[in-house]
């Protein structure tokens, strides 16, 4: 078995470019909230997939809903209307806040946040947008021109213009870069890359009333902080702020590809045939799969797990006195520790088989698991931190 894993991980170095850092073993099968490897070893994964897997590894109510649609029809294109993609349209509407009446389906965070940039300059005819330094809001040229992680930007040329960055959280700040000529103000409402940084509620509410005096629209980036992982369905809303634009994917389907710009009735109707499109989104499988990940959200009452859970995770963490700082909301948690790099303690839990992420801070340790995540696993977790800092 170690030699089939071993061979595995020569064939990925051997054929794969080299562009991610990855765990020494192979995952070859999943379940809830554990991963299992080549050689048999069960890991808890508190990462998610990076906050993909919403329900879970495998979770069988959404197995057999992408099977059952692979039998029946795998694609067909926007050209023709779709029994699964109106079902699942219709429900993701139904749990979006009540401004939000309308979907464009992508497949990825990172296509949602092109068109939802691309949507602002068209809709109000101007150019710029501000969003926010230790942001990040893909790799693809608009969505990375957004990125306020200056490495991720470095030796690309010519990145788009008409894109400046403001301090997170600092409204004042905000204020001094909007101009005429803005079109947007673009941010994750919780900076999950950037260290799992939440704003006060007068920030939001203030990025607000700056669009509406600019004449500029507030687009919300959810692509990890939507479907639940705060613990609603979307942080839009909160503190009594609506965004005009939600932009949301990873958990979307709980794991095949899928993202979606979510408007309201207003801004839709600005929009005519042509304007946006893309060949695979909002394609039956993906569809599928969205429509069982909000059965299952709903019917496992996954969005109450995460308050109760993720309130018992916080207040545990914070009793340790190697912890000097919890943050964030739901099951997006960053744990900042006395003793510096949170690097140690992600090792240490592997070592203990627990996933968990890191962020650009190299300081904080961040926990990004399934919204199905349940006390005992938590205890289990917290056990295994202790551990290492004793
Ligand atoms: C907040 C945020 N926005 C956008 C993206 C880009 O999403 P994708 O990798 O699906 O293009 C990510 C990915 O990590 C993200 O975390």
């Amino acid at each position: 078995m170690q030699a089939q894993q071993e061979s595995i991980i020569d064939l990925e170095e051997k054929y794969q470019v080299a562009t991610y850092k990855k765990f020494p073993f192979v995952i070859e099968r999943g379940e809830d909230v554990w991963v299992y490897t080549t050689v048999g070893e069960k890991y808890l994964d508190l990462y998610g997939g990076h906050a993909v897997v919403a329900t879970g590894h495998s979770h069988p109510r959404v197995v057999k809903a992408i099977a059952e649609q692979a039998g029946r029809l795998i694609f067909y294109s926007n050209l023709v209307y779709n029994d699964t993609r109106a079902r699942a349209a219709k429900k993701l509407v139904e749990v979006a806040p009540d401004a939000f009446t309308k979907v464009f389906f992508v497949n990825s965070g990172t296509e949602a946040n092109e068109n939802a940039i691309k949507m602002a300059r068209k809709l109000t005819g101007k150019l710029n947008v501000i969003s926010f330094e230790g942001s990040f809001h893909g790799r693809t040229p608009g969505s990375l021109a957004a990125t306020g992680l200056p490495k991720y930007r470095e030796g690309i040329r010519p990145m788009l213009e008409g894109h400046v960055y403001a301090p997170f959280g600092e409204a004042e700040a905000v204020e001094k870069l909007l101009d005429n000529d803005t079109a947007a103000i673009l941010l994750e409402p919780i900076q999950s890359m950037g260290g799992v940084r939440m704003g006060e509620p007068e920030f939001y509410q203030r990025l607000r009333e700056l669009c509406d005096q600019a004449g500029a629209m507030l687009i919300y980036d959810e692509v990890q902080t939507g479907m639940g992982r705060t613990g609603e369905y979307f942080f839009a809303g909160r503190f009594g702020v609506q965004p005009d634009m939600i932009t949301t994917a990873k958990a979307l389907a709980s794991g095949i590809p899928m993202g979606a710009l979510l408007m309201g009735e207003a801004m839709a109707s600005h929009l005519k045939s042509g304007d946006l499109g893309t060949t695979f989104g909002g394609g039956p499988i993906a569809c599928a799969a969205l429509e069982a990940t909000l059965a299952v959200i709903e019917e496992e009452k996954l969005l109450d797990n995460v308050c109760k859970n993720s309130a018992y995770l916080c207040s545990e963490l914070r009793k340790l006195e190697f912890v000097e700082e919890v943050r964030g909301l739901g099951y997006l948690i960053g744990i900042k520790f006395k003793s510096g790099s949170a690097k140690p303690f992600q090792q240490g839990l592997l070592e203990q088989k627990i996933i968990t992420g890191v962020a650009d801070d190299v300081n904080i340790l961040r926990l990004l698991p399934p919204l199905t995540l349940k006390r005992a696993e938590i205890d289990r977790f917290l056990v295994a931190l202790s551990a290492i800092a004793l």
